[in-house]
């Protein structure tokens, strides 16, 4: 199974550390699983351990001018080839269009990046129908290369995302049968994942791994989460 963590803008480059620094003292719960932690880019840092470290956002340039942005020249400083695009937060609160995010996705493909794709819908789409959701998502898919051998895809729904109402049973199970349809790569569900819903969601069939926000904050609560999985 594949377990994310992504911290969003928590932590620093020194909890950081003590952070992967406690989850490599229970090496022997996650020896057969798949573990990544997203950090905020001021805490990426070469990790020589099973535990992958990757950046939550990164522009399709080598280095130039893009004031405020990292390129590839300053991920490679740190060993980082994993990145998480198009998520929400990305979308919706820093009007990152398809356009763009299918950009990131073909430079960084390019160079070979293991990518964590997210792609999720609204509450308004969600009220609309099944059909409408499984329609939005198509839009998100645009432009990406879903057969691509290093992609994951996360479905993570806006309105499960930090509110602490996770999607259903049902609905996680339909739309990753959904997605299932349309490629092989690992699915991630994420939403509000949290200690007292893991063990059912990761039981999902085409479930293959989460990605975590709020409840990976905190090491030894992760670590927890990752047991209750087996
Ligand atoms: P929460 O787990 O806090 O709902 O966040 C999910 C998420 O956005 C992970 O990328």
């Amino acid at each position: 199974m594949i377990f994310a963590a992504n911290f969003k803008t928590n932590h620093t480059r020194a909890s950081t550390k003590e952070y992967v620094d406690t989850l490599l003292t229970k090496k022997s719960l996650f020896q057969n699983e798949r573990l990544y932690i997203f950090p905020p880019l001021s805490a990426l840092q070469k990790c020589e351990s099973d535990i992958k470290i990757g950046a939550q956002n990164a522009y399709m340039i080598q280095s130039g001018a893009f004031t405020g942005e990292v390129g590839l020249e300053q991920l490679d400083e740190f060993d980082i080839n994993t990145l998480i695009i198009g998520h929400s937060e990305r979308r919706e609160l820093l009007g990152e269009s398809q356009t763009m995010v299918a950009q990131k996705f073909q430079f960084f493909k390019e160079h070979n990046f293991e990518i964590i794709y997210c792609i999720g819908e609204p509450l308004e789409v969600r009220e609309n129908g099944e059909d409408h959701v499984l329609e939005y998502l198509s839009t998100q898919l645009e432009g990406i290369d879903t057969n691509y051998d290093k992609i994951m895809i996360a479905y993570e729904p806006i309105w499960a995302i930090g509110t602490g109402k996770s999607a259903t049973i049902a609905e996680i199970t339909s739309i990753h049968n959904a997605l299932r349809k349309l490629t092989q790569a690992p699915l991630l569900y994420g939403g509000s994942v949290n200690l007292e819903n893991i063990r059912e969601i990761i039981q999902i069939d085409n479930v293959n791994g989460v990605l975590v926000g709020s409840a990976s904050l905190d090491a030894k609560k992760f670590l927890e989460l990752i047991s209750l999985s087996r």
